[in-house]
């Protein structure tokens, strides 16, 4: 048996305090009736919950697209900068999120942030081979022959190999998307380099079957519908 707000907030949709106030409009329904109060128990397996109509899917782990933005820290917690964890509410931080793998601190873009340990594992395998797409931005144009390279597999100043990445150009180069399918450390802009150009900006557009909703802005979040969650293979 859990709270009613607690149960509510934990989709990401609400924070505790919109939650009291759709309960005391009575848009919540537990049971077919309105709910009387926030701190209502109830267990969401035998009960079930409408919000203004809509059946609400209590699931066992969290999942939230958010779009990083640029200056705050991959991480879920840190002495002095601010984390990817501290733009969520109170009630999203306390459910032990984390970003599953990382951005740069001056990249931005879709990051998933789960509490399902399992499916990061799987994301994150590098047997598994998950996509990354990245939009980025040079100090100069690429050209074909950077991206015969990245095709072939780039070889890292300090000797690390890269598996073959598609880098697609486009405009005059300056701009380009590139498929990566591992994750090293500043892997893009280390590639970039060996090819004597720099990193401007970089921006992940998407994660596997995971795309970034364009109508999050920076900083925004929203949690992943029923759809995404069993596509990337999480549990619900
Ligand atoms: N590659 C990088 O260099 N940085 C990122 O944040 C992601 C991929």
């Amino acid at each position: 048996m859990d709270r009613l707000d607690k149960l509510l907030s934990s989709t990401g949709r609400w924070s505790r305090r919109e939650v009291r106030q759709l309960i005391k409009e009575g848009r919540v329904l537990v049971d077919g009736a309105p709910a009387a109060a926030a701190e209502q128990k109830l267990d969401p397996a035998l009960s079930p919950v409408l919000v203004d109509g809509e059946a609400l899917t209590i699931r066992k782990h969290t999942y939230i697209m958010l779009h990083k933005p640029a200056g705050v820290l991959s991480a879920t917690e840190d002495p002095r900068q601010e984390t990817v964890l501290d733009l969520l509410p109170p009630e999203l931080r306390r459910r032990g999120l984390f970003p599953v793998g990382r951005l740069d601190k001056d990249s931005e873009g879709l990051l998933l942030l789960t509490n399902d340990g399992p499916l990061a594992h799987r994301l994150l395998s590098p047997k598994r081979h998950v996509d990354k797409i990245y939009h980025i931005r040079t100090d100069r144009p690429l050209t074909p022959a950077d991206a015969a390279a990245f095709a072939a597999g780039v070889v890292l100043g300090d000797g690390t190999a890269c598996l073959p990445a598609k880098l697609e150009l486009l405009g005059d180069g300056s701009e380009a998307l590139v498929t990566l399918h591992e994750g090293k450390f500043h892997q893009i802009k280390r590639m970039i380099a060996c090819r004597g150009a720099t990193v401007c900006r970089l921006k992940r557009l998407a994660m596997g079957t995971l795309v970034l909703d364009d109508r999050l802005a920076a900083g925004e979040f929203r949690p992943l519908t029923g759809e995404e969650v069993s596509k990337i293979g999480g549990i619900t």
